[in-house]
């Protein structure tokens, strides 16, 4: 269906293909939550090649349990908009007292805040499930989860090479009974990241914050760190 003509289209499948073709470390650099997002139509066949490209993610023996629900569906939207209120509630009067005086952290928890007051708007969500439920014992767990979390980057490096604005959240995963039930879910496959995905409404994708490698590598012995270099800094 075109998109009513209020609203401008997203990018052509000519042009998101070529999209798609971004240099993976450019894509790397500059992919970050985007939650500030328009209403308009994403093209189905762009949320399948998503999803496609996710699916190419290792998993645990290769089991290949990741699954994803598109959900475009407004009484849908809804709900999961409520489960997200309802744990960002608790979450920001946490937050927001941590936050206090740090300005970095006051824009993540406004920009947060404006996901949560628009929840519903954005066209489509993607919740990636698992089949099954978390494998017992500590490496289980850390396989069955270790999972989900490649294919769920691969779908947000996909959406930051086409332009589309993403974001990996749990909040509205607080209560896996609710979620199941608001997505009509069967008890055999688990929910495990919610994703909303929409055109940004402003800039959208760029260099993000991350403590430099000098700092989190560990050569041989931990807390041996290799010497700072202008190449490997944080830019
Ligand atoms: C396991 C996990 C859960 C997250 N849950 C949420 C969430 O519920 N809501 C949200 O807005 N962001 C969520 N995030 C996104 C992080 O807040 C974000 O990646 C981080 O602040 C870095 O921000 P940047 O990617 O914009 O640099 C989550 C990230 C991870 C890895």
């Amino acid at each position: 269906m075109p998109p009513p003509p209020d609203l401008p289209a997203g990018p052509s499948p000519t042009d998101w293909r070529r999209g798609l073709r971004m240099p993976l470390v450019e894509a790397m650099e500059t992919q970050r939550a985007v939650r500030r997002l328009r209403p308009d139509p994403v093209d189905d066949d762009l949320v399948l090649e998503l999803c496609r490209l996710a699916q190419k993610a290792p998993s645990g023996g290769n089991r290949q349990l990741v699954e994803f629900l598109v959900v475009r569906d407004p009484a849908t939207k809804h709900q999961l908009a409520r489960l997200n209120r309802q744990a960002w509630a608790l979450y920001k009067r946490l937050a927001g007292a941590q936050a206090r005086g740090d300005l970095r952290m006051a824009r993540i928890l406004a920009a947060v805040q404006w996901q949560a007051d628009h929840f519903e708007d954005v066209p489509v969500v993607v919740v990636v499930c698992q089949r099954g439920r978390p494998w017992p014992g500590p490496l289980g767990r850390l396989s069955w989860y270790g999972s989900v979390f490649p294919a769920v980057q691969n779908l947000l490096l996909a959406a930051r090479a086409v332009g589309l604005g993403a974001t990996l959240t749990t909040l509205p995963l607080w209560s896996r009974t609710l979620a199941r039930r608001t997505l009509n879910l069967p008890r055999t496959v688990t929910p495990c990241a919610v994703i909303p995905l929409g055109w940004p409404l402003r800039g959208g994708y760029g260099p993000t914050t991350r403590r430099p490698p000098a700092e989190v590598v560990h050569l041989d012995v931990w807390g041996r760190h290799p010497a700072p270099s202008d190449g490997a800094e944080e830019r």
